[in-house]
């Protein structure tokens, strides 16, 4: 695969103000609870570092990570979880936090997965979202940036394993 043409969408600047605005909502919306935050493994956790760094509410942290087939631009159709969180949730607040809701099918199924687990609340954080990608309804809490169509990488994004160091956000011209 060589290297791809790309554009900067979102610099460093614009994200870093962006995360610090949804840790502010975060924070006053948790205000006086504790928090579990889960990252959706790989791709959420340069945006959770920065973003936990930013929330002024006691939080703990875990990780689940879900396999999507292939190492292209297309999400899976299916959707199958190769680890589980270590921490129990019943009776917590819960905020997921993931990179990208694309078609929707991942956070879904996460959802009803940690739902049947309950949690005293459920949230998704999100810092990208393509709402027009959509294959199921899906409307995350807190949104960094909504955008239209177009492949991402950088800041954790990643193009068949590339591309996650890169600080700013970057679409893809040509796939
Ligand atoms: P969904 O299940 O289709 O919503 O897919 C979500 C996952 O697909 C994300 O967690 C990303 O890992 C991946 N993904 C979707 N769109 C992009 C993109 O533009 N760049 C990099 N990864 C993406
Ligand atoms: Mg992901």
């Amino acid at each position: 695969m060589g290297e791809k043409q790309k554009a900067i969408l979102y610099t460093q600047d614009q994200i870093k103000k962006r995360v610090r605005e949804l840790a502010a909502k975060i924070s006053k919306d948790y205000a006086g609870s504790e928090l579990i935050i889960i990252g959706i493994l790989k791709g959420a956790f340069i945006f959770m570092a920065d973003l936990i760094r930013e929330i002024r509410v006691e939080c703990q942290v875990d990780f689940v990570r879900c396999a999507s087939y292939g190492t292209g631009s297309e999400s899976s159709e299916k959707v199958v979880m190769t680890k589980d969180i270590e921490t129990a949730i019943k009776g917590r607040d819960v905020l997921i936090v993931e990179d990208i809701v694309d078609t929707g099918l991942t956070l879904k199924y996460l959802v009803e997965w940690f739902k049947e687990r309950s949690p005293r609340s459920l949230k998704v954080c999100a810092l990208l979202d393509k709402r027009k990608r959509r294959k199921v309804a899906f409307e995350a809490d807190y949104v960094g940036f909504s955008m239209e169509d177009g492949f991402l990488v950088g800041y954790g994004l990643d193009y068949g394993e590339r591309y996650r160091f890169l600080p700013d956000i970057y679409v893809i011209k040509q796939l």
